[in-house]
């Protein structure tokens, strides 16, 4: 072999070695990235998502203190929609029907003051605040004045 032969075998040599070298260090980095502990995420940060996405998983109950309509006043017709219609809006258990003028006549007569305590505290067939008690006050008020302006 000649000189510049034996060169070029010693670099080959140098170069091979290079890159087992680099092969096994690679390999074993491979490894401890595998067996390294594993992605764990802190319970705290998991609860506050759970928080987060919570009300998407909810079923809202319909009727259940419905929002107030611009101007702060409570939109009546939203409540009587979510509480009222079921027998209103269909005469069930013997309901004055919305909108039924003759029905209505006599009641409205008897004033809204009247017809207020008997929607809250419930009348005969009529079951206090329509059986929605998560329903405020005011909400029931409204439902009636909307119920009243529909039956004159
Ligand atoms: C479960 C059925 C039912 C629901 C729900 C219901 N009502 Fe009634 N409501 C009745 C019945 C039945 C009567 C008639 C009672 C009677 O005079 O015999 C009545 C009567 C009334 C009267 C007339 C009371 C009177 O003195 O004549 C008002 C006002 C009234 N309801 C308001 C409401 C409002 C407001 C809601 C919703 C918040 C509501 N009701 C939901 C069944 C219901």
């Amino acid at each position: 072999m000649g000189q510049q032969d034996s060169v070029f075998m010693r670099t080959m040599i140098i170069v091979i070695l290079g890159l087992v070298v680099l092969f096994v260090v690679i390999v074993i980095a491979a490894r401890v990235v595998a067996s390294g502990p594993s992605v764990s995420i802190d319970p705290t940060v998991v609860s506050k998502i759970e928080q987060q996405i919570e009300p998407v998983g909810k079923v809202e109950l319909a009727g259940a203190a419905p929002a107030p309509a611009a101007g702060g006043k409570v939109d009546g017709q939203a409540v009587y929609q979510g509480t009222c219609f079921a027998c209103h809006g269909t005469g069930a258990a013997g309901a004055p029907k919305i909108g039924d003028k003759a029905a209505w006549k006599a009641r409205i007569a008897e004033g809204a003051t009247t017809l207020y305590e008997h929607a809250l505290k419930g009348f005969k067939g009529m079951p206090p605040k329509g059986g929605n008690t998560a329903l405020a006050d005011d909400a029931v008020k409204a439902a009636v004045d909307y119920l009243m302006a529909q039956g004159k």
